[in-house]
């Protein structure tokens, strides 16, 4: 927080340069206190999380909101996480018949994957 506050001071001793320059000083702190956060603010694998959150986000418009697409057969959510990695990674390699989803699976690493399935796994 504090190299924030440095970098401002910064900024107003600028007086004498250009606006543009200014405002890039005040763009550049900004985006110094978003990677603060990011790294040392509550929950330091926030960032790590919202990725498979906003991942699981795409699943959902097809297996409903929580994965819980009700009486389509297509529910994820609360399932166990094995049973869901192993179905996404035979979709992946082709050796499960679909229509959609072996496209879905190979845009995702193994490991991504696995934190997919492991989310819809805590969905209870
Ligand atoms: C465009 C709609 C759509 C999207 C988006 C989608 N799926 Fe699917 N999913 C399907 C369909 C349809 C099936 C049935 C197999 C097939 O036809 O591909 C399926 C099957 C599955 C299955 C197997 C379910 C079972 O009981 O056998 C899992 C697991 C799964 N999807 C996970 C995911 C995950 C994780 C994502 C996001 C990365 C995702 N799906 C995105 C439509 C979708």
């Amino acid at each position: 927080m504090h190299l924030n506050t440095k970098i401002r001071e910064g900024s107003f001793e600028l007086t004498s340069c250009s606006r543009r320059l200014q405002r890039w000083c005040v763009a550049l702190a900004s985006c110094i206190t978003l990677a603060a956060q990011a790294q040392t603010g509550p929950g330091a694998s926030n960032v790590q999380e919202l990725q498979v959150q906003l991942w699981a986000a795409s699943c959902m418009a097809c297996h409903g909101p929580q994965g819980r697409a009700e009486g389509t057969g297509l529910t994820i959510g609360g399932r166990d996480a094995n049973e869901l990695l192993g179905r996404l990674l035979a979709y992946k390699l082709g050796q499960r018949p679909s229509t959609i989803m072996s496209q879905h699976a190979k845009g995702y690493s193994d490991d991504e994957l696995a934190s997919i399935a492991a989310y819809f796994a805590s969905l209870k």
